[in-house]
């Protein structure tokens, strides 16, 4: 049993472990505005707003694909679709701007939109900020529209500020039970010796987070779970710390259950690349919900940030049942899908080292659109300088091998060289050593192999150009010094 507000109303409905928002909004609920494309979190037809306190005690809403989104995680929180956003005639300012600037065709997609333009509206009044286009990108990266084009969806999200205020007063109220689900079927522990207890008592149980991979698994091969472990409300796992290893190194401790929009602006702030990468992962949508620990226990081999933590040298902390310990993400993925989790362990928290000034890392990632989808390579590559020689090299790829892995013999063709021509020519050949790529609807094992080395060719242009800068600075301080002493 489940106790939330839809759209400001109390509702309490019983949901089996496997049941999604989206199923229980329009086979249960009757609210049929929230439509279904893809039932697999990449169309954002779905689109609903999922609102709970923030830190300042003010409800903050987030947009979430319903499909993909398990309906006991409503528990304690506020559901808005697109049924409550007008007040009788009264539309929405996102709602108003989409007639007015023509955004809407069939409308299929556009319940859904409304929606990303809503979470988008409430995020300008809590924190203004300019409107630019990577902002409009973020916000409607996640929903299609196979008829209207998105120009005048674009407009629409312009031009929605300037309409009146128009907003149900609902919309501040947080539901009133916010404590977890106390539910044999769907398990919702609140600290990391329950969560203990919890895998003890069940092992058969699979642990969802976000479940924006795991969901695919009830909607596309209709998979029945009898019970979850939910581990988005274990305080342990939703930590996000400055800390420094036992050698020195400082960086810090991201909770297994931490979302990507969490960790975003830390991202932002210290690891630009990391940041470009992350607004590629999957959409707003899925970045709301999906959580850095899933990504790696998931194991995929095409899971977007584990290359990235594999060339900057993560670990990660596990605790199960016999205890903590800890474990490089190197020694973690061991074949496809499987890893080096013990019974009952779970991630409890990814050690992200802070970037050393001397440090550079490149990310990048081919994929057949730029918003929300699947990488087809993901090269990661780490490295220093020393006096223009290649040291402490690390270069890992997703979507080369069963498991993200490291490029032992590239690597090793680098490392101790200057940057030059012969150098990356024998790491590109290396490449063809440490992987054996497979063909899929993503890539041929061809097309990998041969954009797995072209990503090295442009490592190596970039260090070409950043040396050719450093060489101009140096001129120039040269010839300006020059001038002063004559
Ligand atoms: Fe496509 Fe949910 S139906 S994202
Ligand atoms: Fe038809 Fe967008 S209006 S899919």
């Amino acid at each position: 049993m489940i106790d939330f507000l839809l759209n400001g109303q109390p509702r309490r409905c019983e949901v089996s472990p496997d049941t999604s928002v989206l199923e229980l909004l329009r086979e249960t609920l009757g609210q049929t505005g929230t439509k279904e494309g893809c039932a697999s979190g990449d169309c954002g037809a779905c689109t609903v707003a999922i609102g709970e306190p923030g830190p300042d005690g003010r409800v903050r809403y987030q947009a979430a694909n319903a499909c993909i989104t398990p309906a006991h995680q409503l528990q304690g929180r506020q559901l808005v679709t697109v049924e409550g956003l007008a007040q009788g005639e009264a539309l929405h300012p996102a709602q108003a701007a989409m007639v007015d600037c023509h955004g809407s065709q069939c409308g299929f997609c556009t319940p859904g939109i409304v929606m990303s333009l809503f979470t988008l509206h409430e995020e300008q009044r809590q924190r203004p900020a300019p409107l630019t286009p990577e902002r409009l990108e973020a916000a409607l990266g996640g929903n299609l529209c196979r008829c209207t084009g998105y120009r005048p969806i674009r407009d629409a999200a312009l031009a929605m500020g300037d309409y009146p205020e128009q907003r149900p007063q609902w919309l501040d109220a947080a539901a009133p039970k916010p404590e977890p689900v106390t539910d044999a079927i769907f398990i919702q522990p609140s600290s990391l010796a329950e969560l203990m207890a919890e895998r003890s008592a069940h092992p058969e149980a699979p642990v969802v987070a976000g479940g924006t991979d795991l969901w695919l698994e009830v909607t596309q091969r209709l998979r029945r779970f009898e019970r979850l472990v939910d581990v988005t409300r274990v305080a342990e796992l939703q930590t996000l710390e400055e800390a420094t290893q036992e050698d020195g190194s400082p960086g810090w401790w991201i909770g297994g259950a931490v979302t990507y929009s969490r960790l975003e602006p830390l991202l932002e702030e210290h690891y630009e690349p990391f940041a470009h990468l992350l607004h590629r992962l999957g959409s707003g949508q899925v970045r709301n919900r999906g959580t850095l620990g899933g990504n790696i226990a998931n194991a995929s081999p095409i899971g977007d940030t584990p290359p990235v933590l594999l060339a900057l040298g993560s670990r990660l902390w596990l605790a199960g049942p016999e205890g903590e310990r800890e474990l490089a993400l190197d020694d973690f993925f061991l074949d496809y899908k499987k890893t080096a989790l013990r019974e009952g362990e779970v991630i409890r928290a990814i050690f992200l080292p802070r970037p050393a000034p001397e440090r550079h890392l490149k990310v990048w990632k081919l994929s057949k659109r730029r918003e929300d989808d699947i990488s087809a390579v993901l090269g990661a590559f780490a490295w220093r300088l020393e006096d223009g020689i290649l040291r402490d090299v690390r270069l890992a790829f997703g979507g080369m091998a069963a498991i993200p892995k490291r490029a032992a013999e590239a690597e090793a063709a680098l490392e101790g060289r200057v940057p030059s021509v012969a150098a990356f020519q024998a790491a590109r050949l290396a490449l063809g050593r440490d992987f054996q790529p497979m063909s899929d609807v993503r890539g041929s094992a061809h097309y990998r192999q041969l954009s797995a080395a072209n990503l090295l060719e442009r490592l190596r242009l970039v260090l070409l150009r950043d040396n050719q800068a450093q060489q101009n600075e140096n001129t120039d301080r040269e010839v300006m010094l020059h001038a002063y002493a004559h």
